[in-house]
């Protein structure tokens, strides 16, 4: 496996590499996500992100304080409501506007919850903590890659339950008959 060290170093020769990398991060608004878009903003030199969020208005302080990890970066953000398909679409449209041919080459996705309480479906009639942390996140790489956003050699992150991966219940998919929070959080094949 590889070490914490080892990546810091890795990280560490990313400017010598690559002077500008355009990634876009969806859920990055806090934790996991919102932590390597830091460590995006410092180790890369140019770096060009776009964050899809769901209100810009509230995360605008946050986006002044990433602002000032780096001078030279671009940061836009983008509003949706992730949660819903035809948003995913709309997003995807915006950001193939936004960007040039093949220039996307970092999709990092990790919006999403641990749906504790009851199943919620959108108005979409899909489960909304499934639509985030899967239909979702499938689609936005599928458009993106469809639309010829993302580069060839495009790197694809998607967040979610690492090192809980188990049975997949391929008869199931929307876990109708198997629901239950851990059979959510396994739904990635081992
Ligand atoms: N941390 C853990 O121990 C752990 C364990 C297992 C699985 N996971 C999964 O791993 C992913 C990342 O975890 P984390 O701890 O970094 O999550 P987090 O800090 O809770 O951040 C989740 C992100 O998802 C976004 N989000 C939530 N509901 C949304 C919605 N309806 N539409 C669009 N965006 C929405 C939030 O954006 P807003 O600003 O709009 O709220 C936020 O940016 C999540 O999917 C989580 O369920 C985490």
């Amino acid at each position: 496996m590889t070490t914490v060290q080892q990546i810091v170093a890795s990280n560490g020769q990313l400017h010598e590499i690559h002077e500008s990398i355009t990634a876009v991060f969806t859920g990055a608004t806090h934790g996991i996500g919102l932590e390597t878009l830091k460590a995006f903003l410092r180790y890369i030199s140019k770096p060009k992100a776009i964050l899809v969020g769901r209100n810009r208005q509230r995360f605008a302080p946050e986006l002044e304080a990433l602002r000032q990890l780096n001078q030279d970066a671009e940061i836009s953000f983008l509003e949706a409501e992730l949660s819903l398909i035809s948003e995913v679409d709309r997003i995807c449209e915006t950001i193939k506007q936004r960007t040039p041919t093949n220039s996307i080459s970092l999709l990092c996705m990790s919006q999403g919850y641990a749906p504790l309480g009851p199943r919620r479906f959108n108005k979409e009639g899909l489960d909304e903590a499934m639509t985030l942390g899967v239909y979702g996140r499938v689609r936005l790489a599928e458009r993106l890659i469809h639309l010829s956003t993302l580069s060839t050699n495009a790197r694809v992150v998607s967040i979610l339950g690492g090192a809980k991966e188990d049975k997949l219940f391929l008869e199931d998919m929307e876990l109708k008959e198997n629901y239950s929070v851990m059979n959510f959080v396994v739904i990635l094949p081992r």
